[in-house]
């Protein structure tokens, strides 16, 4: 059997740690993530990078656990309310006007409120047009949530009540999202840094995943990004992610968070 390398140090540790996890933390900032990491390890008891990469390889659960740490999966549904005022005001208008059918991602979906919060939006307000939502994230626990599609009570602090009557049934775990709306999204596992992108997006959404990532990584993510839509589609980014400095890419700022390919 291969034994798992040895991490003394920081490098060490990511590098034993990419193989198995399929996450090259070498793309993610170095001072926010040793801390997390060390955070982690103080909590459950695990002195040092070696004897703590041998942990998570025998130990399952504490890896899951760790994984969770490390991509902090927090969502809403219409988080940030403003911004998805602007979607339905201003956005999707511009898009739907020029396009018979439109796709749509959200990139970095973790349990699926993001994702089921566009299709909600388009049944709402867009009911004439046809559209399709792809979903994806690198926790395999996030996508299964989504794919369930049971929320609690604080997943809907910003959603407009009467959305919860009619695009949820109450059970004993949660609010159950309908079928007429899981119909509408594709979930996919995907790691943004490394995996190929499908193309002619007409939208897409990433939004608090990008926080701790590199600017290396940060600019190679956002022109894989802008390759992936369609001229006029629309890029929407978290609401402390300003792309300043990005115009070599051809995105366009059409309002906050919101940026055009020309
Ligand atoms: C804070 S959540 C954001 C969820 C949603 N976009 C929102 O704004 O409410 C960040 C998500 O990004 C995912 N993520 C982090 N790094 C990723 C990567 N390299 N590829 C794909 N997803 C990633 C995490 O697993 C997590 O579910």
């Amino acid at each position: 059997m291969s034994q798992p390398a040895i991490a003394n140090t920081y490098e060490d540790f990511i590098k034993g740690f990419h193989p198995k996890s399929g996450l090259d933390l070498k793309f993610y900032k170095q001072n926010q993530m040793q801390r997390r990491i060390l955070s982690f390890m103080n909590s459950h008891g695990h002195p040092t990078y070696p004897e703590f990469l041998k942990a998570l390889n025998a130990d399952p659960v504490l890896y899951d656990a760790f994984f969770k740490h490390l991509t902090i999966n927090v969502s809403q549904f219409f988080r940030d309310a403003t911004q998805w005022k602007t979607l339905r005001e201003t956005i999707i208008p511009l898009l739907v006007k020029s396009r018979p059918s439109l796709k749509l991602w959200s990139a970095g979906c973790s349990s699926g409120q993001e994702p089921y919060s566009l299709a909600i939006t388009m049944m709402e307000y867009f009911s004439a047009s046809k559209f399709s939502i792809l979903g994806t994230d690198i926790d395999v626990n996030v996508l299964k949530q989504a794919k369930d599609g049971v929320y609690k009570q604080n997943d809907f602090a910003s959603t407009p009540p009467e959305f919860l009557q009619k695009y949820f049934t109450p059970s004993d775990k949660g609010q159950q999202i309908k079928e007429s709306v899981k119909r509408q999204v594709t979930f996919q596992h995907q790691n943004l840094l490394t995996d190929r992108f499908q193309t002619d997006f007409d939208f897409i959404a990433c939004r608090n995943v990008v926080i701790y990532f590199t600017e290396e990584a940060k600019e190679m993510l956002y022109k894989k990004f802008t390759d992936s839509l369609r001229p006029g589609g629309i890029l929407f980014t978290g609401s402390t992610e300003h792309l300043f400095g990005l115009n070599h890419l051809g995105l366009k700022p059409v309002s906050s968070f919101f940026y055009q390919k020309q």
